[in-house]
């Protein structure tokens, strides 16, 4: 996707799982690639290893990359990193607004703390980054891209982990008001909403044959998907190939939202 090389992107929650792969597949596109990461220093070197592969995968097309430290719940983390990455590369034209937790406990139990914790880092820091990306859109008179990182959750509801479900929910709603408001100015907001991932956010039920095997069941295709596929959906949607789509979610999960149980009734 020739249109990625040289663009100046920031992925939040770089090191693991779906951010990982989106990086890694960034800067294999020729991409400039901020790596916001958060206490995990150490997974750096995983996310440097992911980015070998796939360059070596796709030739190498000069992509670079600069690690950023900072805790998007933390308002003054997000300004000091949109401020590291602009004097690095002078502007940004990309922002992957991926970070992301969950928590699980039956919801008359949720600390407040814990569904501040979430809320935080998913949708608030997420609006955060997005407010910041726009303003200097805006300043700079960029068509820039908001890509967030959603999930099937921002649809189906989900149990036991009630502020996850809403973050999500937020998202989705974040997404399409964006997009509508800078629509005008020919930012681009999208979304993609990975169904279930081989990513360690899930080791709970992967490692756990049964749990995987129930999981499997409410994926029509019949199987778990991988970082780099959500990662494909990415680049597309950053892409020009995607230049009149906006507002959207665009689900990857092996047809989990279909309503699997529909299938042979
Ligand atoms: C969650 C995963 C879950 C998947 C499908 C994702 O958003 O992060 O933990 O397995 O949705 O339910």
């Amino acid at each position: 996707m020739e249109e990625l090389t040289g663009k100046n992107i920031l992925v939040t929650g770089a090191t693991s799982g779906i951010g990982q792969a989106i990086a890694a597949r960034l800067v294999a596109e020729g991409s400039n690639v901020a790596l916001n990461y958060r206490n995990d220093i150490n997974k750096l070197d995983d996310t440097k290893k992911m980015i070998e592969k796939m360059t070596s995968k796709m030739d190498n097309k000069g992509g670079q990359y600069l690690p950023v430290e900072g805790d998007v719940s933390e308002e003054k983390d997000i300004l000091r990193m949109y401020d590291e990455v602009i004097k690095k590369w002078g502007s940004l034209d990309i922002l992957v607004n991926n970070a992301g937790i969950q928590i699980y406990d039956p919801s008359e139990q949720v600390e407040t703390d814990d569904f501040d914790k979430v809320i935080n880092v998913n949708l608030r820091g997420a609006y955060l980054c997005a407010r910041e990306a726009i303003q200097h859109f805006l300043n700079t008179e960029k068509k820039g891209i908001i890509l967030n990182v959603s999930s099937v959750h921002e649809i189906i509801p989900r149990p036991q982990y009630v502020s996850y479900a809403i973050s999500k929910g937020g998202i989705k709603s974040m997404t399409q008001t964006l997009a509508l408001e800078y629509a005008p100015y020919g930012i681009r907001v999208n979304a993609i909403a990975p169904g279930a991932t081989d990513t360690s956010i899930n080791d709970d039920w992967l490692d756990d044959p049964q749990k995987k095997q129930a999981m499997k069941r409410r994926i029509p295709l019949g199987r778990v998907g991988t970082p780099e596929e959500m990662a494909a959906a990415a680049a597309f949607l950053m892409s020009d190939e995607a230049q009149y789509i906006t507002g959207q979610t665009l689900f990857i999960d092996g047809g989990m939202t279909l309503y699997p149980n529909f299938l042979n009734s």
